[in-house]
């Protein structure tokens, strides 16, 4: 049978006030027969929504709708008298729940279990929006049946019918939700109704609703800023942001020492507005700088760009020696200029890179683009160790920034170099459908470490010293000589001299062919000197590490990371200037 929610005998003529002397206003007023047969309680005769709420009421199969009592047997006068809400209702001798008016109230074709009625999708919506078309802003004041729950029910119920009195508007019933419009509010409201975490799911629905403005925007991570300028780069010792793109640049032929000086002049401005939440100086969309989300800009320069520039390279600043486990590719390695644009927000990412490439293409050509993300910011504390792709916490054992152990680590003091680091970026390829394959105790053994929370096997909490002389009783070692971290600690106590600082992201590609992931790491890391500090890890870990078996290098760069400068400066300019 068709539902219908509004009279189609529609004659203005036929329109009249509601059962209480009330005009019913909207886009759907009932007609004068229908609002008399609702008065007097007896269902619409087109209304199947009312026949099966009567028919199914005292099975209790429903949830109660409390602001039309919908199960509700009929009242005693005792029981009305008890459900008067406030002083106010009772001087206005206010039945708050007369089941005529309920049903009054109630828009004719769903009844007043409008909750439970099929799906009408579309039309719910459409008239909420009619409804504040006509009626403009609706009462603020808390749902007349009640309180709390009761007020959120206007949410459950979705569609409001406002009541005027005296001409003026004072309130709005609930009519009809549309379920496949369920919005977050009212998926909530659902599980409560259905007794699953109520009071969690309402509190959690008024905080939404009530949260001041000034925590929600507390709450707002987009106009966070990390300074541009000082003793070092920023995005190094930076808490890693959630979105990350690496862009490695080569050089045109021709770009002299004053043309590099020019570029970098340029991008130092223009990174140092755009972190700041300003546009870039000719920016095409300012409207996206606005939110810089931590935005981070750090610069690289390979050895042919130190070269160019007339300055002394790094005896370190070249390709890493080739690796047996390696397979790269030209398209992810090496590389004249390094941009690591780190930002909480992808769009801020996107904006800041297309900024900064525009200002250095007269000058450079990209040469590879790498994205990577870690968690969404506010998915994990600040602070909680990231998790790659094969669900491993990975991190744990870096040198903590701030701390001299990370100073003597990362921050080399030499030359032009000075308060200024190393950087690895290695592409990772990790063969997630081959990791499937093996069981939780062999991904732990391989690692050395628990999946559940990154403590050691040899047990404790994440931050523990892993014991490397435990044993089994059978007296194997617990961590493996062949696991990842047995492997990359090297001799014990792990020698200062290779302490390395990982702040890595993960990709996650296209698949190609038959597979269904194209996924890894992008290893970064930072330490003053790669070759004594980086090298003999990856050396080790090339000669044995059972996480090769799933891992493969595909790409891989070399770059100086130059001091940060003061305003007014730029970065590069202790070798350029
Ligand atoms: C896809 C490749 C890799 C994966 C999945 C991976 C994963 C991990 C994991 C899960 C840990 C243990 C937790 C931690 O301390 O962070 C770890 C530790 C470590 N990894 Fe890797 N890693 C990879 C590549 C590398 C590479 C290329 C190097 C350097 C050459 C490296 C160096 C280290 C170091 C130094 C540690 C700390 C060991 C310790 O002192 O406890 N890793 N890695």
């Amino acid at each position: 049978m068709r539902r219908r929610s509004f009279c189609e005998c529609a004659r203005p003529d036929r329109f009249g006030p509601g059962p209480f002397g009330r005009d019913l206003v909207g886009p759907g007023r009932l007609c004068r027969d229908r609002v008399r047969r609702l008065g007097q309680g007896r269902p619409d005769r087109d209304d199947r929504g009312v026949r099966d709420h009567r028919q199914q009421g005292a099975a209790g199969r429903h949830a109660r709708c409390r602001e039309h009592r919908c199960r509700a047997p009929r009242r005693t006068p005792r029981d009305r008298g008890r459900l008067l809400r406030s002083a106010g209702d009772a001087r206005q001798g206010r039945r708050l729940h007369d089941p005529r008016r309920r049903l009054a109230h109630a828009p004719a074709g769903r009844g007043p279990h409008h909750a439970h009625g099929p799906r009408r999708p579309a039309q719910g919506r459409r008239r909420r929006h009619r409804h504040a078309d006509v009626l403009g802003p609706l009462d603020p004041r808390p749902h007349r049946a009640g309180q709390g729950l009761l007020g959120r029910e206007r949410v459950l119920c979705g569609n409001s019918f406002a009541v005027r009195r005296g001409g003026a508007l004072t309130r709005s019933v609930a009519a009809a939700p549309v379920r496949s419009r369920q919005s977050r509010r009212q998926f909530l409201i659902g599980g409560a109704a259905a007794g699953v975490g109520a009071a969690a799911a309402l509190g959690t629905v008024r905080a939404l609703d009530h949260a001041p403005a000034s925590q929600a925007e507390a709450a707002l991570n987009g106009g966070h800023t990390v300074p541009f300028f000082g003793e070092h780069q920023a995005g190094v010792d930076t808490s890693p942001q959630a979105h990350a793109a690496f862009v490695g640049l080569d050089l045109r032929d021709g770009v002299d020492r004053d043309g590099l000086r020019r570029m970098m002049r340029l991008l130092s401005d223009d990174a140092a507005r755009l972190t700041q939440g300003a546009p870039a100086l000719a920016d095409t969309e300012p409207e996206l700088a606005v939110v810089p989300a931590g935005l981070t800009v750090t610069f690289g320069v390979g050895p042919r760009f130190v070269q160019r520039a007339g300055g002394q390279t790094p005896a370190w600043l070249r390709p890493l020696p080739a690796f047996g486990i390696d397979r790269l590719r030209p398209e992810f390695s090496d590389g004249d200029l390094l941009l690591q644009i780190a930002a909480d927000d992808p769009v801020t990412v996107a904006h800041a890179s297309r900024m900064l490439l525009k200002d250095a293409r007269s000058f450079a050509a990209v040469r590879w683009v790498q994205r990577g993300f870690r968690r969404a910011y506010g998915s994990t504390p600040a602070g909680t160790t990231m998790r790659n792709l094969f669900g491993q916490v990975d991190g744990t054992a870096n040198p903590v920034p701030g701390t001299p152990d990370f100073d003597e680590a990362v921050w080399s003091g030499q030359g032009w170099l000075a308060g200024g680091t190393g950087a690895v970026v290695r592409r990772i390829h990790m063969d997630l459908d081959g990791w499937d394959a093996l069981d939780p105790t062999g991904k732990e053994a391989s690692v050395g470490r628990r999946l559940a929370d990154g403590a050691p096997l040899t047990g404790g909490s994440e931050h523990d010293e892993p014991d490397f002389s435990a044993t089994t009783p059978l007296g194997f070692p617990v961590i493996a000589d062949y696991s990842h971290v047995r492997r990359a600690r090297g001799e014990q106590p792990a020698a200062p001299s290779e302490r390395i600082f990982r702040r890595g992201y993960n990709y996650d590609d296209t698949p190609v062919g038959d597979d269904v992931s194209n996924s890894g790491l992008l290893f970064v890391s930072f330490q003053a000197d790669v070759d004594r500090q980086f090298v003999p890890i990856q050396r080790r870990l090339d000669e044995l590490d059972l996480l090769n078996r799933w891992t493969t290098p595909i790409g891989s760069a070399v770059f100086a990371i130059p001091p940060g400068c003061r305003e007014g400066g730029y970065i590069g300019e202790t070798l350029l200037g």
